[in-house]
Formats: structure tokens, C-alpha cells, sequence
């Protein structure tokens, strides 16, 4: 299951990787919003990014102008890793060493066809795991308030 959410600036990038994940038969839940009206973006990624970290969904996507206000707002959900990219190798490194588990990209940014391709990567790419699965560690105990 994958979870999208964008704002009005990243509507048109949700609409664009919703429809590669239809034409991939996958499963997903669509947040919203619906049109390019403005709306605000903290409550869009608070309802993925609980989704996510509830177990409902293993993956999603947040869009919103920058991807970065949508990104900020969702990595204050313990457990969620969201991470803001604009380019192949990013997203391809974020699942490796940060096991990502939401992309965040800009309709300001970035067109169409690239966040489909980002999306791509970001849903085929596995986590390395190794030295990297201690630094999520680290991760998890500023979480949890140990460091
Ligand atoms: C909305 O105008 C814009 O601020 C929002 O989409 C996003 O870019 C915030 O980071």
C-alpha cells in the first residue's frame, strides 16, 4: 500500500504518480487534495505520514510548491524518514542509507515526468542496511530522547 498527499503546489505531481501506480496495478490510498485551490500542507502530511507510521501504508509520496514545507511537517511523526528530492541520485540514495519512507518533491521544482521517475527509484530501491542501519538507530533514540 502507498500513500500520496500534496498540497496545491504538488497537486499536479500527485496526480502524475498516481497514475503511474494505477498503470502499475498498486495498491494506494489518496490523501487529497483534489484541485489546485490552496490548501495547507501540514495537516495533508500529518494524515499520510500517521498512516505510514501506523503500518497502513509502507511508502508514500508528499507533494506540496518546494516538497520541503510538506517534508518538515511529516518528519514530526516518530518513525517517518521524509526526505525532500529533486534528482535521480538523491532518491536512490535516500532508500539506500536513509531507508526513506516518504519522497517529498515541489510542483514549484520539478515537472511531471521527473517525480514519476523519482518515484520510480524511490519504490524499487532497496535499503542497504549495515553501517546504515545503525545510523537510523541514531536516529530513533533522538526519537525516543536517548541522545
Ligand atoms: C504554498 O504556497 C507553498 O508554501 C507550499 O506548497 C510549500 O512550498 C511549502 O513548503
Amino acid at each position: 500500500m502507498i500513500a500520496l498527499g500534496a498540497d496545491h503546489g504538488g497537486y499536479r505531481l500527485k496526480e502524475a504518480i498516481k497514475a503511474y501506480l494505477q498503470e502499475q496495478g498498486m495498491e494506494y490510498q489518496d490523501f487529497g487534495t483534489n484541485s489546485e485551490d490552496s490548501v495547507d500542507y501540514a495537516p495533508i502530511a500529518a494524515k499520510v505520514a500517521h498512516f505510514v507510521a501506523d503500518g497502513h501504508a509502507e511508502k508514500a509520496f508528499l507533494c506540496c510548491g518546494t516538497g520541503i514545507g510538506i517534508s518538515i511537517a511529516a518528519n514530526k511523526i516518530k518513525g517517518i524518514r521524509a526526505a525532500v528530492v529533486t534528482n535521480e541520485f538523491c532518491a536512490e540514495m535516500t532508500r539506500r542509507h536513509n531507508d526513506a519512507n516518504i519522497l517529498c518533491m515541489g510542483g514549484r521544482v520539478i515537472d511531471e515526468e521527473t517525480a514519476v521517475k523519482l518515484a520510480k527509484i524511490f519504490l524499487e530501491t532497496p535499503f542497504d542496511g549495515g553501517r546504515h542501519s545503525v545510523r537510523i538507530g541514531h536516529i530513533q533514540d533522538i526519537e525516543e530522547g536517548r541522545l
